[in-house]
């Protein structure tokens, strides 16, 4: 009902509308109406109350509430069921639960702070409160387990599309999974499968954005490597457009995916962001590390390497260092 009340703020953003109309478009009592306005102000909605006028707004939070991310994104798939948590251990862990459970795809766990955040390789993933979008998406394609790389890079290129769109700054990925600014990784994409031997369950794939943090929110160890797009661009940005248009993103990619089996434009960006293809890079994974030259990117989501024997390998995951 409030998100009903708030959906007809927002499309009379300007003009008022009164208890009355309110109370019959939505069909609840105008004191309900009154209780919701009064809910929506403590949550940091400025409404304008006017007598024999109405309520108008007149400004609203950088929430990630799910009711105005689900009106704002308007979304048929991706985003169509969003739940928001003020505080969580992981949001992947949740998603990872709701989708054992029955979760449609689509649906985005989003959290205001995460006391057990996890990142690739068994680390911690800091998440501190209301200062970044601590996020995972819900996904159920018709592929092999063996593609599900190709759903890391699918992500990394909706993020980094979607970043360059909010500031326009040298947004950058790090090959599998890092996107970069100014040399410093700002978010880390996690992407987990459950799977039988040739179909996939689900996957859920979590997205960490140090967006607003100030450099004592990161642990002295991280300081050197890690940044916010805050400290990138020199001010606050709104956390909710971001999730909008990296979603945004993310919707069309999948999609041309899913539908027409076609990664292509998924892996352009990938390649034309990358900071790690024609350079010099050292690779780090369980059994060995090995430093080569990044040549290029495959469709399946692999990095192609030529290394110093001149022979060239694909690479399917690992640690990269630039
Ligand atoms: C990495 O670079 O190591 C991946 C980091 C992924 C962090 C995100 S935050 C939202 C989601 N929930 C988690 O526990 N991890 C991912």
């Amino acid at each position: 009902m409030k998100k009903n009340i708030l959906e007809a703020l927002k499309k009379n953003k300007d003009a008022f509308i009164s208890g009355e109309e309110l109370s019959k478009k939505i069909g609840v009592t105008r004191t309900a109406v009154w209780k919701h306005i009064k809910q929506l102000k403590e949550e940091g909605y400025e409404i304008e109350s006017v007598s024999r006028k109405g309520y108008r707004l007149t400004k609203e939070p950088d929430t990630l509430d799910a009711d105005v991310l689900e009106i704002e994104l308007a979304s048929k798939n991706i985003g169509s069921k969003i739940y928001h948590f003020e505080s969580i251990d992981s949001t992947n862990n949740m998603a990872k639960k709701m989708a054992s459970e029955g979760a449609a795809e689509g649906t985005i766990i989003i959290a205001e702070e995460q006391t057990g955040g996890r990142g690739r390789l068994g680390r911690t993933w800091v998440s501190p409160k209301g200062t970044g979008i601590w996020m995972s998406i819900i996904l159920r394609p018709n592929i092999a387990p063996t593609e599900a790389a190709k759903i890391t890079q699918i992500t990394a290129a909706a993020v980094a599309s979607g970043l360059r769109k909010i500031i326009g700054e040298d947004v950058g990925i790090k090959w599998p999974n890092d996107i970069i600014i100014h040399r410093k990784k700002v978010c880390g994409i996690l992407t987990e499968l459950s799977a039988e031997l040739n179909s996939v369950n689900y996957i859920v794939v979590g997205i960490g954005i140090n967006v607003n943090m100030d450099t004592k929110d990161f642990p002295e160890e991280v300081r050197r490597i890690a940044t916010s797009i805050k400290a990138c661009v020199g001010r606050t940005v709104s956390r909710k457009n971001i999730v909008k248009e990296i979603l945004h993103s993310f919707e069309e990619l999948y999609s041309d995916f899913t539908y027409n089996k076609n990664i292509k434009k998924s892996i352009e960006i990938c390649k034309k962001y990358s900071v790690t293809l024609g350079k010099e890079v050292k690779i780090k994974n369980k059994e060995k590390e090995v430093v080569a030259k990044a040549i290029d990117l495959t469709e399946d989501g692999q990095l192609l390497i030529k290394n110093q024997s001149g022979v060239i390998e694909k690479v399917f995951s690992g640690e990269v260092s630039v």
